[in-house]
């Protein structure tokens, strides 16, 4: 029977706690929204912590001291941009240590050793991990594409702590996969900025289809991992939870913009949730 990649799955290293701690937080987040608003105290800032762009709408009124901090939601190409650089980086040491047999920087090779790397037997797994950087660094120069030309964004804006958080994403997602190695179009004429109701093909079944895709794009690489790769699996709760968090935001705000908005569909999961 297969094992988790030979790893011992006890084992708790800072990579773990992170994505566990990340996975728990998003949980907890996604709990307390469902509880009825009059249970629990409303507490401005941390609803303009979990919302950001067109959600915040929904949001009870923003005190002065919550603008303040807001940064334009179209800095998401930020992220990715970090993105390329960052994991075409570690694209590129883990090609030169694969193929050439060229060592990582030392410091790299510390830094994977301080946050924990895989102590796993067999060397297909430097191999998948290749290939999960590749999906990543496609992934994010997609996602660059998407926001220099296929998004329109509006004047949605984000909290300042999210835009740092984004900008550090990136750089752990690749340094999660690395650690996985052993040891050893916007042609279309813009016709305004409001949100409107999407319809067609995964609409019809969940609010925020692209959510879902981003968590299948986690889950296949996953797949690519050879399925059993604990570190990995935390990595995919941690954005099963925040993109079902956001999922379930988008639903609300749809809901309560629009009363026509379709009765059968869901926040995120077709048919579940
Ligand atoms: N892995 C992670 O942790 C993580 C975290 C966050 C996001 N992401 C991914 O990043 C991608 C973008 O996320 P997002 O939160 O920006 O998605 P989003 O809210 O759906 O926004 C995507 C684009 O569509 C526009 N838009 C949204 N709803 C609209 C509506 N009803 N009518 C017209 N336009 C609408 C947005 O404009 P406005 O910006 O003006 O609303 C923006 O230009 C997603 O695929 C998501 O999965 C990943």
């Amino acid at each position: 029977m297969a094992t988790w990649a030979g790893t011992e799955v006890s084992a708790l290293n800072p990579l773990r706690v992170l994505w566990l701690t990340l996975a728990a937080t998003f949980l907890l987040t996604l709990l307390l929204q469902l509880v009825p608003p009059g249970l629990l105290p409303g507490c401005a800032f941390f609803q303009d912590l979990i919302r950001y762009g067109k959600t915040k709408e929904g949001a009870p009124p923003r005190p002065a001291a919550c603008r303040a901090f807001d940064v334009p939601k179209r800095y998401f190409s930020h992220f990715y941009i970090i993105s390329v650089l960052w994991n075409g980086f570690l694209l590129w040491s883990l090609t030169h240590s694969l193929f050439m047999g060229a060592p990582f920087p030392n410091w790299l090779h510390g830094l994977l050793r301080i946050l924990g790397t895989a102590q796993f037997r067999g060397g297909e797994l430097a191999l998948s991990a290749f290939l999960v950087l590749v999906f990543l660094w496609l992934h994010s120069l997609r996602r660059l594409f998407e926001c220099f030309y296929v998004s329109v964004f509006s004047n949605a804006v984000i909290h300042v702590v999210q835009y740092c958080f984004g900008l550090v994403y990136y750089i752990l997602v690749g340094l999660t996969v690395l650690s996985q190695v052993p040891m050893d179009g916007r042609n279309g004429v813009v016709i305004h900025c409001n949100h409107r109701i999407p319809f067609g093909d995964w609409f019809e079944y969940v609010s925020s289809p692209n959510y879902l895709a981003e968590l299948m794009i986690y889950i296949s690489m996953a797949v690519t991992f050879g399925f059993y790769n604990l570190t990995w699996w935390l990595v995919v709760t941690y954005v099963f939870f925040s993109q079902a968090l956001s999922a379930f935001l988008s639903h609300k705000f749809y809901r309560s913009k629009f009363i026509s908005y379709p009765k059968h569909r869901k926040a995120f999961l077709p048919f579940l949730f």
